[in-house]
């Protein structure tokens, strides 16, 4: 008997961060190993995003879930019984196809990629292998430099900044583990300093804190000297990377922030990243301009020479990536596999970005859950860059914890990534 046949899969609904209904899936195999994944949610997302379906009645406000549990419950579980849960990419395929929409909108996103994880895992556990490992091979052994949001604004707060976040990357770390050291005593360092400061040190969705600060500047300021206080040099041991979150402010042809209120055109605000690139040591902007302006993000490429990603721009889609590595749009690619909906697509779009020489970064989403399948993903794509939040909240931590245990697990094999750009 074959061993990692589908036998049976099960959807329940399950609530997120932040409190909102998700869908968690266990996929059975006949040989009695189960898997078991966990959807996320974004709340700055990309208009390109697959379809994230919701029952939209009064119950659960409208978030309810029940009808993509359904659907795995029924439809996909038909359709996948007896499907050999090893030949991952057949059956992402397989929903695919069955779904028949261009972004999985009948099924829903969410339900595809519940199953697809869930298989995946399924397996590993079946051969009592780590998932990084069963997806990986003998070669997963890259630990990725954390991204960590310490300062939260734009959509994940209500506080006045327009940037939506501000994360520490500790690229001077020994190891995996030394750099989540790092993190937190910076972590504690800024809580000190703004509680010092009568600032507010309550957190926002990613675990950052979520001060009233004046603007952008004061923000970096603050990090700056929350490094320092640690005992690190900025610029060299920690650099800090920011999500713009640039669609949230797109205006006719222009750019209006929500918050502050100021205008720009798409030059202004290149050169603004500039005068900030030039002042504080910023390593990589992530969505610096609106999800349709490739051109926009080669230009800035071009002209910062740092690292720019794109997450609302690429989508995690291949097909979006294909037309940034042909416009140079950007050097690094955000990689969010509910962006896309299955583990299959998700490969793909590492793989195609690392062939063209650019960076992947594994990327949590701002309502999670204690899942911690991007780490393993992270490690078995030896991708080099994860971001999961700040080093405070169950849901972010659970990924940098699965990171630690891997690293203790593979031991002097392993190696701590490094930034390309
Ligand atoms: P989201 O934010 O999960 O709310 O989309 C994360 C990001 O923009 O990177
Ligand atoms: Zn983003």
């Amino acid at each position: 008997m074959q061993k990692t046949k589908i036998e049976k899969i099960k959807a329940i609904q399950i609530l997120d961060s932040r409190g909102n209904p998700t869908i968690e899936t266990t996929v059975m195999l006949t040989c009695g190993a189960t898997g078991k994944a966990q959807v996320p949610s974004g709340a700055s997302t990309g208009k390109f995003e697959a379809y994230e379906k919701r029952d939209g009645e009064d119950a659960y406000l409208g978030k309810g879930v029940i009808d993509a549990c359904r659907c795995v419950n029924t439809e996909i579980n038909d359709l996948l019984k007896n499907k050999n849960a090893e030949d991952q990419f057949e059956i992402d395929l397989l929903m695919c196809r069955h779904d028949g929409t261009e972004n999985k909108s009948r099924l829903g996103a969410n339900a595809i990629l519940s199953v697809s994880i869930a298989a995946a895992k399924a397996v590993s556990n079946a051969y009592g292998i780590p998932l990084y490992r069963y997806l990986g091979g003998k070669n997963a052994r890259t630990l990725p430099i954390p991204l960590l949001n310490i300062i939260n604004g734009g959509a994940h707060a209500d506080n006045g900044l327009d940037i939506q976040e501000f994360m520490i990357c500790p690229v001077g770390a020994k190891s995996f583990t030394g750099a989540m050291r790092m993190s937190m005593e910076i972590y504690g360092n800024l809580k000190s300093i703004l509680r010092e400061d009568e600032l507010s040190i309550s957190v926002g969705d990613e675990g950052g804190f979520a001060p009233q600060f004046q603007d952008a500047e004061e923000a970096l300021q603050y990090i700056v000297r929350a490094i320092e206080f640690a005992g690190y040099k900025p610029g060299k041991d920690v650099f800090i990377a920011l999500d713009i979150a640039a669609s949230e402010w797109q205006n006719n042809d222009g750019y209006l922030l929500p918050k502050s209120k100021k205008e720009y055109s798409t030059q202004d605000l290149i050169d603004y990243y500039k005068a900030l690139i030039q002042k504080y040591p910023i390593i990589s902007i992530e969505d610096p301009l609106h999800e349709e302006d490739f051109e926009g993000f080669s230009a800035i490429r071009q002209q910062t020479g740092i690292q720019i990603v794109g997450d609302d721009l690429f989508v995690t889609n291949p097909k979006r990536l294909k037309i940034g590595i042909e416009k140079r749009a950007a050097n690094a690619i955000l990689v969010k596999p509910n962006q896309i909906g299955t583990l299959s697509e998700t490969l793909t779009a590492i793989e195609m970005a690392k062939s063209a020489g650019m960076s992947a970064i594994l990327s949590h989403r701002s309502g999670d859950t204690p899942d911690t399948a991007i780490a393993d993903i992270a490690v078995a794509t030896n991708c080099n860059q994860i971001k999961s939040g700040a080093p405070a909240r169950g849901e972010r931590i659970a990924k940098y914890n699965r990171l630690i245990a891997i690293e203790n697990e593979i031991g002097s094999g392993g190696i701590y990534g490094n930034l390309l750009h």
